[in-house]
């Protein structure tokens, strides 16, 4: 599942993520560093999860390039300008009205069901029901990501012949008074599901001293909020001009039912949106233009080819923001657990002029904009809002780099897309011996000045390939005997192992030119 463009590649890789097994990158994502359970030594927490040396600045890569691309240096727009987008980092905790007039308060929940056996809490929208078709015997009830094996097992524990004999629904579609004929997932008895109840997401805490009804507060579901209560002061403190964008990066909360797959659903997570503001007569032409762009972002990071596609939202499942209007496109990835289906990495939503007018009409504050480029018009402006997780992202990435290959002692390598590569470069003396050492860690002195590199000295130089194949560093520079004569030194590419040598002092042009290259 490399990017197909790198077809210098020896093996062949899975670019449909269906062979790849999630438990195993789950294990190399612990091994090296880049994701841990949070209170790993207390046996983790459900739904959280700590980001290791390598995470970190794998994450911190792709959120730094998606700020270039929306703050930094935003697109040029379809008529030949370059946008304006400006940042913002607002709080977490916000004042609890805000939360009230969102929606979220009143709205943003989920189904749940209670198992009255085992205690166990399942969102009733990821349930699956198999029905025997001759309407004789249990109904048994799965998680719709079941695998077929795991749903042959329970067929032969439970349930009567195989698959063939059972027509697969949704719990929700289902009346409930035929919960009773239903056997939970982790249990053998009939009838243990509650009727669904609405489940609000949000963390609630308290303000201050006391605990009470009138200073609770929430931690932000979402970082969009935070953008539609500084419309106005964005709008009063600098020169943007409708259309406009507003961009955050930060942290957002959700008291998920079901956490699952790895980092793809947690209960703390990272969001980058950007809230694009404009006349509500252009809401057309700027919700296919975001889409485009956002998915030429995630294709020059790397998630290119088949595992990458647009989904449009069904009406039934569409935000209450978005519910009117264009809706929401997303745009979908191919995770080892969904394959051969596709999981939500982005959503560009028309969130219509629906949040701006809420806060307005409860904060009694205006926010409209009077627009000088249109006659003085005064209007509350639509938005289009390209919503992408990182944490999700940084998924995508792993999963995408992800490539098996048993010629090689690591039995896998990162095939990541330089420009998220947490190292481009390992400087590695053969030997700790005296004259070796020296020459590398002058190399290395060097090039940590323009590229995120590693000096790596302990262990044999296998191992140390090894290592640097598992978290996906495109070059290895090895310092030896001849290196000491004549200034060269071995370069090792990850992707082929291919070894060359070069003269110590082209190192880090060579760098420059080969992930040019790389990245095409
Ligand atoms: N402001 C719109 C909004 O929040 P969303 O689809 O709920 O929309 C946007 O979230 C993105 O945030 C999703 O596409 C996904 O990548 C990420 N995301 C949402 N819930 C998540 C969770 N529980 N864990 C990790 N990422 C999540």
């Amino acid at each position: 599942m490399s990017q197909p463009k790198q077809a210098e590649s020896p093996n062949m890789p899975d670019e449909n993520n269906e062979t790849v097994d999630m438990k195993d990158i789950v294990a190399l994502c612990k091994r090296r560093g880049f994701v841990f359970p949070a209170s790993d030594i207390y046996g983790g927490i459900n739904g959280f999860w700590d980001y290791g040396p390598l995470g970190v600045e794998l994450k911190n890569n792709l959120r730094d390039l998606w700020w270039k691309q929306m703050v930094t240096t935003p697109p040029i727009g379809p008529d030949g300008e370059p946008l304006q987008i400006v940042g913002l980092d607002s709080s977490i905790i916000q004042n609890p009205k805000a939360w009230e007039a969102s929606g979220h308060v009143g709205g943003f929940s989920d189904p749940m069901v209670d198992c009255k056996e085992t205690k166990k809490r399942y969102r009733a929208d990821h349930l699956i029901v198999l029905i025997p078709n001759d309407g004789d015997g249990a109904w048994l009830a799965l998680h719709e990501d079941a695998e077929a094996t795991e749903i042959d097992k329970r067929i032969k524990k439970i349930g009567k012949g195989s698959k063939e004999n059972y027509k697969i629904e949704t719990l929700v579609s289902l009346d409930t008074k035929d919960y009773e004929k239903i056997i939970a997932p982790d249990t053998k008895e009939k009838g243990t599901l509650t009727e669904p109840k609405e489940f609000n997401l949000m963390f609630d805490t308290h303000v201050g001293a006391t605990a009470s009804e009138d200073n609770k507060a929430y931690l932000r579901p979402e970082t969009a909020q935070g953008i539609f209560l500084n419309f106005k002061n964005v709008v009063d403190s600098s020169r943007v001009r409708m259309p406009f964008g507003i961009a955050q990066i930060g942290k957002a909360f959700r008291n998920e039912v079901t956490p699952r797959n790895f980092i793809f659903r947690s209960r703390e997570f990272e969001q980058m949106e950007m809230e694009w503001f404009c006349h509500p007569d252009e809401v057309k032409k700027w919700h296919d233009f975001w889409f485009e762009e956002r998915m030429k972002f995630w294709e020059s990071i790397g998630l290119a080819g088949s595992n990458l596609i647009k989904r449009d939202h069904d009406k039934d499942e569409l935000s209450h923001y978005a519910k009117e209007g264009l809706g929401t496109a997303d745009i979908e990835y191919r995770f080892p657990f969904t394959a051969p289906g596709f999981g939500e990495l982005e959503g560009v939503a028309h969130r219509c002029d629906f949040d701006l007018k809420a806060h307005a009409e409860a904060s009694g504050q205006k926010l409209d904009y009077l627009d000088p480029a249109r006659d003085n018009e005064r209007y509350v402006p639509h938005v289009i809002e390209p919503a992408a997780g990182l944490t999700r992202g940084v998924l995508a990435l792993i999963c995408e780099a992800y490539t098996p290959d048993p010629n090689r002692p690591s039995g896998v390598y990162l095939n990541f897309h330089p420009s998220v590569a947490p190292k481009k470069a390992a400087i590695l003396p053969l030997t700790a011996k005296e004259e070796h050492v020296p020459l590398a860690t002058k190399l290395y002195m060097e090039l940590r000045e323009d590229f995120p590199v590693d000096l790596d000295i302990k262990q044999n130089i296998g191992k140390r390939y090894a290592r640097q194949d598992e978290i996906g560093t495109p070059f290895c520079f090895t310092i030896d005997n001849d290196t000491i004569e004549d200034q060269t030194v071995t370069v090792r590419h990850r992707n082929t192992m291919k070894q060359e040598r070069i003269v110590m002092d082209n190192v880090a042009e060579y760098m420059r030119k080969e992930m040019a290259l790389m990245e095409k």
